[in-house]
């Protein structure tokens, strides 16, 4: 099978490329991304030398593609090339989409329109969409099923709940044979050091402050990137047409405070440097979603406990200085390194 990945170069769809192309020997992977400051070739360097560049022509199985999903040209010349769609380029990150909520919305859902037009019109044989448990909102105690109405709070919530609905649109009205996943907060290998945990890891890492939005009491399920992307694997061959999928552990549901304190055990740094800033703007209090239809329509279970992941995570940006590195010392939006909200 032939696979269009949107946004490869990115955190998850790095992770999904090269486990899917270790996993199917068959497939083949065009992974199509726009290399913004979250794209990054540098996690692919393992899947371009065994399966691209690196790979002898005949044996070759992944291409990448430097472009946008809001180009029709591009995206319909490589559409009409493959079989199915595996959707996750995005902006990704609630504080950028706070302080610059156009491009979420540009890219968010004009490029999943643009996407979705293509595979009409070539008729894509499957569209995995991915898409978050931010869409249904915050929720105080218990767990959103696939069915409860959508109430984002975030811009970037907002534009990820548009392109949730035009996709849905499309099945609707087209018959467009899409799938939707909703994954809690993702963790591991690869993600880009704005985020929570690979920012608290490399600050405390540099024995750096590590900024704590308002007091701590937020609480987050999170998944091993992994567990997602065997999910999404298992959603993609064998999940319902038409159908939205909630992916979560619910045991790994943590306070930021605990995440951060955990953190700093592990690390072997002081509490101390845990420093408390001014709260994020319409902070979502609690995400919980409720997998009960993936484990018992697709025997779905996570591996990996909260623990397991975040030693594996550790290890991972100890052994990989560099590469974060890098990315912490060339990018111009360095401020979120140190607290967008500081007091
Ligand atoms: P990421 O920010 O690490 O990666 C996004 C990728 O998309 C980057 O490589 C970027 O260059 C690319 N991209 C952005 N705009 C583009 C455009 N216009 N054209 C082509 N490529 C473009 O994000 P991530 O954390 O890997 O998330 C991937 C997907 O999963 C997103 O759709 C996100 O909403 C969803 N998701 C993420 C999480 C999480 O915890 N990270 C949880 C649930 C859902
Ligand atoms: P984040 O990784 O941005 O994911 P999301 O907001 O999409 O869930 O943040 C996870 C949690 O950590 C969220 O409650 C906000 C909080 N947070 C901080 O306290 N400090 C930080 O510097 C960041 C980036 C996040």
């Amino acid at each position: 099978m032939k696979i269009l990945v949107t946004g490869g170069a990115g955190f998850i769809g790095s992770n999904f490329i090269s486990y899917w192309l270790n996993k199917y020997p068959g497939d083949v992977i065009i992974n199509l991304d726009s290399l913004t400051y979250a794209g990054n070739l540098d996690n692919l360097t393992e899947v371009e030398k065994n399966y691209g560049d690196g790979a002898l022509p005949e044996q070759r199985r992944y291409w990448f593609v430097n472009g946008d999903i809001r180009n029709t040209l591009i995206v319909e010349s490589l559409i009409s090339k493959v079989d199915g769609v595996v959707h996750f380029a995005a902006e990704s990150h609630v504080d950028r989409s706070i302080t610059n909520p156009q491009e979420f919305l540009s890219t968010n859902i004009l490029g999943t329109q643009t996407l979705l037009e293509a595979a009409r019109k070539f008729k894509i044989k499957k569209f995995l969409h991915i898409s978050t448990d931010e869409v249904y909102g915050s929720i105080e105690t218990g767990y959103y099923s696939e069915t409860a109405p959508l109430t984002p709070a975030s811009p970037y919530a907002a534009s990820k709940a548009s392109a949730d609905l035009l996709v849905r649109s499309y099945y609707e009205t087209y018959k467009l044979p899409v799938i939707i996943t909703r994954t809690t907060n993702n963790f591991g290998p690869y993600q880009h050091p704005e985020k929570f945990i690979p920012l608290f890891i490399t600050n405390l890492m540099e024995g750096k402050k590590a900024p704590l939005y308002g007091y701590g009491l937020n609480r987050r399920d999170w998944i091993y990137v992994l567990d997602n992307c065997e999910a999404l694997d298992l959603i993609f061959h064998e999940g319902r047409i038409g159908e939205v999928y909630n992916i979560s552990t619910s045991s790994n549901e943590i306070s930021n405070i605990e995440m951060s304190s955990r953190l700093a055990r592990l690390l072997n740094q002081p509490p101390s440097l845990i420093e408390f800033v001014t709260d994020r703007p319409g902070h979502d209090f609690r995400y919980g979603v409720d997998s009960s239809k993936l484990r018992n329509e697709l025997g779905w279970n996570h591996k990996y406990s909260l623990k397991e992941g975040l030693l594996k995570t550790i290890e991972w940006y100890k052994n990989n200085e560099l590469w974060w590195r890098k990315i912490k010392e060339g990018d111009i939006y360095s401020s979120y390194y140190s607290g967008q909200y500081k007091k």
